[in-house]
């Protein structure tokens, strides 16, 4: 697995911090290339668990190194405790480097997150308030603070205060006021010392680790239908979640990704805003939320629960080339009686065998299922493929066949060790 890319096939959430961890004892780099810390990914070891939301997954591996790319929007407060709280749990992390093209979230951005909500009244997508957006706004306009301004005092005085002017009246009509440009930039300068011996060429270094034949795991956040581009557009992130984005968020080609894992839970959770057609108000969707825990990992939000979209699925296999799947969650799917899958979408009079172009389409549309009969087994000591009921089996072979894509891992407990990995090919494929 030379160069991977995890990402995730639906609206986030799907698993692929378990799923990254896994992977990462095969890797020499682990390297996260978007988002923010609007990501919250899980990862349970040994009954221990850690919640990391800007930090690569593989930090916990100290021989590994772990970068974030100039893709990713940084935090620095946000950064800074998440490293020491893995300190405090004997974890150095000095294994980190950080692109010095990355840009940083800065005080403002996050205030006009919670200000454009506001404003968008019941229209609101439903951030996670971290100022993921607005960050992104100004890398875009040119505007943005980017990590090695951090070397350059005069420099960043200048940017900080070309970048207050352009907000100016943005702040004071929403009543927040105004923010001293000194002020904002003594604070992000009390980072300086902690952040420099963190600060690289990050393609450089991943290019070496490739040219070096080491294996390079790209983790990415959110999820395909997050997707700026497109996902269920504007009920989106602000980055792109799919695996095109490894390239442009690290700064290596096409060419060096031999792998592309989508991880998808069995079936489907959305936090915020947006259309969703398979959500399920009644009991089962209830059950869905308790058994699995869903609730937000960064927010604590309760997740809206319903069942497995696969026409939502078959678009994120296309739109990021996922070579192989990680279906997760399994287990949360075992007592009910029937499964059920939505293959095609109904809006008005149409029949929409793909995830349709117009956002209108998508806002209507009402699921069409194809029924599986469920099990009845508690799933989660399941170590091998024949150990599953066959019903379980006949709903990933479904997936597969449904997705054309090779299955490779099931998750069937939220620790490292209950997942299982599929030697031989479940649908299409080549080995990984
Ligand atoms: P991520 O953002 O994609 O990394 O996913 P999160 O960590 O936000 O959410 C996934 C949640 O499901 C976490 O609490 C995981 O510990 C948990 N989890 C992952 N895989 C499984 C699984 O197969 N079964 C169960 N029951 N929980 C899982
Ligand atoms: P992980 O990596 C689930 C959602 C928010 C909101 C929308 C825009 O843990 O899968 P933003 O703050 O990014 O501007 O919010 O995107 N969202 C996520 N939902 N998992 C995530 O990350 C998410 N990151 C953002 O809930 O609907
Ligand atoms: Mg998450």
């Amino acid at each position: 697995m030379p160069g991977t890319v995890v990402v995730g096939a639906q609206w986030g959430d799907e698993g692929k911090g378990k799923i990254t961890d896994l992977l990462a004892e095969k890797a020499d780099v682990v390297a996260r290339f978007q988002g923010g810390n609007n990501a919250g990914h899980t990862i349970v070891r040994d009954g221990e668990e850690f919640k990391l939301h800007l930090i690569p997954s593989g930090i916990l591996y100290e021989a590994k190194t772990c970068v974030i790319g100039n893709g990713v929007v940084i935090d620095p407060h946000i950064l800074f405790g998440e490293l020491e709280a893995l300190r405090a749990r004997g974890i150095g992390g000095d294994n980190l480097r950080i692109s010095g093209n990355a840009h940083l979230i800065m005080p403002y951005h996050l205030l006009l997150d919670g200000a454009n909500e506001q404003q968008l009244g019941k229209f609101k997508i439903g951030t996670t308030g971290r100022g993921i957006g607005p960050c992104y706004v100004d890398k875009y306009t040119r505007i943005g603070i980017r990590v090695q301004d951090l070397l350059d005092e005069k420099i960043l005085r200048r940017k900080i205060k070309t970048a207050l002017q352009e907000k100016y009246f943005l702040l004071q009509r929403y009543d927040i006021g105004v923010l001293d440009p000194d002020q904002v930039a003594d604070e992000l300068l009390s980072f300086r010392e902690r952040m420099e011996p963190f600060i690289c060429d990050a393609s450089l270094l991943v290019n070496t680790a490739l040219d070096q034949g080491k294996h390079v795991l790209f983790e990415g956040v959110q999820g395909a239908l997050l997707d700026i581009d497109f996902g269920t557009y504007p009920f989106v992130t602000s980055s792109n979640p799919i695996s095109g984005a490894a390239c442009t968020g690290i700064g290596v080609g096409p060419t060096r990704i031999d792998h592309v894992i989508g991880v998808a839970k069995t079936y489907t959770t959305r936090v915020g805003e947006g259309p969703f057609p398979t959500e399920l108000f009644d009991e089962t969707g209830v059950a869905m939320c308790e058994v699995g825990q869903e609730f937000g990992t960064t927010t604590g939000r309760q997740r809206r629960c319903g069942w497995l979209d696969l026409v939502a699925l078959r678009y994120a296999v296309r739109l990021s080339g996922v070579t192989h799947l990680a279906l997760t969650k399994l287990d949360v799917l075992s007592g009910l009686p029937t499964l059920k899958a939505c293959t095609r979408y109904k809006a008005g009079r149409k029949v929409l065998d793909e995830f349709p172009l117009r956002q209108t389409d998508f806002h209507h549309a009402k699921p069409i299922y194809e029924e599986l009969p469920g099990w009845t087994e508690d799933i989660r000591e399941c170590e091998a493929w024949q150990d599953l009921p066959q019903a379980a089996r006949d709903y990933v072979q479904y997936i597969a066949e449904f997705t054309k894509t090779r299955v490779k891992f099931i998750a069937v407990g939220p620790g490292r060790d209950e997942t299982i990995v599929l030697p031989r090919s479940i649908g299409r494929g080549g080995a990984l």
